[in-house]
């Protein structure tokens, strides 16, 4: 099959940094244009990747017909709108999680994306880290047999986020833009949560930002077939750095149980007869982890971009796409409602309530 190249512009060049250094070291990729209406930031990027364009008005980037595909690092209460304006001007679309910072812009977005015939991609990175990879290979190889159990975490010290303003405002949560990493993970597992129930807590860290979403959470949520998902975050608090996994995944299953961590790259396996055996990657450190610290990792966006590339050649949608993106909002949702009311809650009435259930 023909490998097309494909042009992308960004918007959004804090975390749009990592997608700018997969677009240039991807031979699928052109990177046409970058936008941020802070041209500090645009010079910073542009002297630091070294190339020649950037404009402070995403208009101007839209306008550009060469460009197909928009990849969008905007801070969470925008990406409604942005994916919106994307797809109204014809292009494909890759856009960061949260997809949306609340449920109630998802119809609006459906209209528009039914309109558009094109393309949205939800950039979930962490189904495309190295241990969560292969762990996906073995669930799709049935070595684990039956899955009945999932359990996710995502766990750490995230304090240094709240420095963004954005992050002390409306619309922005811990549990939609990091617990949906956990949340992102037990779905792909269980596809079908119908119901879930868990507690939260706003700790006086927490409210020391100003914030009062909860930074604790635990939930159950259980499938169609009964099958039960344990989804944990915590994002205030110091955390064991050495033993805490930062995002993990545990499947058990009849035949064998793996859990993927994200701290190290490591992929613990059990498929009796094989004794258990503890895989590392720590040797594609340097693919995922490019810049300074661990804060930013470019090796998962690489990873996704080679595979939309993909996904565009063939013609097939790529996942998550929005109406899965929409799904995990729906979960999302459930969660909060649940933590407000003590009460188990099923997702399906929240679309409903929501007019997304078709
Ligand atoms: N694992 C992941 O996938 C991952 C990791 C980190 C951040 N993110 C996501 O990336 C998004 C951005 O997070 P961040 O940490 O880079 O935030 P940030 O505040 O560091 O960067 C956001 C950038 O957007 C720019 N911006 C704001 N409004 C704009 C507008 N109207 N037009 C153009 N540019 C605009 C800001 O100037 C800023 O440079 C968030 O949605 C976050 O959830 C995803």
């Amino acid at each position: 099959m023909n490998k097309r190249i494909y042009k992308l512009g960004v918007i959004g060049l804090g975390e749009g940094r990592s997608i700018i250094s997969a677009a240039l070291q991807s031979e699928r990729w052109d990177l046409v244009n970058v936008c941020d209406i802070n041209e500090e930031m645009c010079k910073l990027r542009r002297d630091e990747f070294g190339f020649r364009r950037y404009t402070l008005s995403y208009e101007e980037m839209l306008q550009d017909s060469e460009i197909d595909v928009i990849a969008i690092y905007t801070p969470d209460q925008l990406h409604g709108r942005h994916i919106q304006m994307a797809l109204e001007a014809g292009k494909h679309v890759i856009v960061t999680k949260p997809m949306l910072h609340s449920l109630e812009e998802a119809n609006g977005l459906l209209r528009v994306w039914k309109a558009s015939g094109k393309y949205v991609f939800v950039g979930q990175s962490s189904r495309f880290f190295e241990p969560m990879l292969h762990q996906r290979e073995d669930f799709l190889a049935g070595r684990h047999g039956e899955v009945d159990t999932v359990e996710t975490f995502y766990i750490a010290d995230s304090r240094w986020f709240l420095q963004k303003d954005w992050s002390r405002q409306r619309g922005f949560s811990w549990l939609y833009n990091f617990m949906i990493h956990a949340v992102d993970l037990a779905k792909w597992y269980l596809p079908e949560i119908e119901e879930v129930f868990g507690y939260g807590h706003s700790s006086s860290s927490n409210r020391a930002y100003g914030l009062t979403t909860p930074d604790t959470m635990r939930f159950v949520m259980k499938d169609k077939e009964g099958r039960i998902a344990q989804v944990a975050g915590s994002y205030t608090k110091p955390t064991l750095q050495h033993i805490d996994p930062g995002i993990s995944c545990t499947l058990r299953g009849t035949k064998g149980t793996s859990r993927a961590v994200y701290s190290n790259l490591l992929y613990h396996t059990h498929f009796p007869p094989e004794k258990p055996v503890t895989h590392s990657f720590e040797e594609k450190f340097p693919y995922y982890f490019r810049f300074e610290g661990t804060s930013h990792h470019a090796g998962e966006y690489q990873n996704y971009i080679e595979y939309f590339a993909d996904c565009l050649d063939k013609g097939e949608t790529p996942k998550p796409d929005l109406m899965e993106g929409i799904h995990t909002l729906s979960i999302l949702t459930a969660m909060e409602r649940s933590m407000e009311s003590g009460n188990p809650v099923k997702v399906n009435d929240v679309m409903k309530e929501f007019g997304l259930e078709s």
